[in-house]
């Protein structure tokens, strides 16, 4: 049998190159790995306790699973599927709802922010949170537990998250005996952090993010919007800039080796800007196609999801109904 690896990802905006550097094309890459299974979900339940309106919910499912599909996403290899589908999912969580310490919940990070800034602003130290919010790593616990998961890739921000996974699996084996595989996370190392178009950290509240898949005509507008300094167009340019930051990211080692000598000699930012355009555009635009063509035939990617779905239940249903035989609800 294959070790499991499995992922969430929340349905929560536009993805922008900061998502598919960070977390896309890595997660992708190592579905590609034979020696695992690979389960990657659309977490909409979790997204939940952050989306404004059922507008939103509709159309951030629908960006993000165009977009991991056209990133290259083989659904013949991961099993591709909606979290809310699997009703499994919410009927484990009430259960580990039952192993899960108070306190431990008490801990998490993302309630934790939320009560501190509370207090802050002088305001109830629960004012607007919700118990989404606060039950929010039992639910992730379930979809971890649910499939026999043994690792999950995530970046550092939900490594706390994972800890809890665990730890909730090793208190319900402590007191039922042996249900479920304890879970290992697997910290996604940052390639690279890009910063947004003002130099700022890439924000969906600075308005700075590049979205992964704008039209080339924005694509252009953004990139040239980036700020730069105010050296001549002769002078040498900072490797340090964002424009070469991209430019890392994006070039092929060549193409890299000459924007670097370009850079030292000295060029005009907006010739740098088109350089960096065109390797940008290089990289992305076979992926674009893939995806106006996904979103204007969203029914194939439905039925992509259907099928995910039925594989993601088919070992659901076995690990709920061990944890209800365990529990004593079933003979
Ligand atoms: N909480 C994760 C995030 O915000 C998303 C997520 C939900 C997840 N369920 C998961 C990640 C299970 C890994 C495993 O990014």
């Amino acid at each position: 049998m294959k070790q499991i690896i499995l992922t969430g990802v929340k349905p929560t905006g536009t993805p922008h190159i900061g998502n598919y550097l960070g977390a896309i094309k890595q997660a992708i890459d190592l579905s590609k790995n034979d020696e695992y299974s690979t389960y990657y979900f659309i977490a909409d339940y979790h997204a939940l306790n952050s989306l404004k309106t059922r507008e939103e919910m509709r159309r951030y499912t629908k960006e993000v699973a165009c977009t991991w599909l056209a990133c290259g996403l083989d659904p013949e290899k991961v099993v591709f599927y909606r979290q809310s589908e699997i009703h499994e999912t919410t009927e484990l969580c009430w259960i580990l709802m039952n192993v899960t310490p108070k306190g431990l919940m008490d801990r998490a990070h993302a309630y934790k922010a939320c009560v501190q800034a509370n207090v802050e602003n002088g305001k109830d130290a629960d004012d607007g949170v919700n118990m989404g919010l606060y039950n929010y790593p039992i639910l992730m616990a379930a979809d971890i537990l649910l499939f026999n998961t043994k690792f999950v890739p995530v970046g550092l921000d939900q490594k706390q998250h994972c800890e809890m996974a665990r730890d909730i699996a090793k208190y319900f084996n402590k007191k039922y005996g042996y249900t479920f595989v304890v879970p290992q996370e697997k910290i996604q190392e940052k390639t690279a952090t890009l910063l947004g178009l003002d130099g700022r950290k890439m924000s969906k509240s600075y308005g700075n993010q590049i979205p992964l898949f704008c039209s080339e005509a924005e694509l252009k507008k953004l990139i040239m919007s980036i700020k730069t300094d105010s050296t001549l167009p002769t002078e040498p340019k900072s490797k340090t800039s964002t424009v070469f930051e991209y430019i890392k990211v994006f070039a092929s080692p060549e193409k890299l080796a000459e924007m670097d000598r370009r850079f030292d000699e000295g060029l005009s930012w907006a010739e740098a800007k088109q350089e960096l355009f065109n390797i940008m555009n290089e990289v992305i635009s076979p992926m674009r196609e893939k995806y106006n063509y996904y979103m204007e035939h969203y029914g194939e990617v439905e039925e992509i999801l259907k099928k995910g779905e039925h594989k993601a239940r088919e070992i659901a249903r076995e690990t709920l109904e061990r944890a209800r035989r365990a529990v004593g609800v079933i003979e």
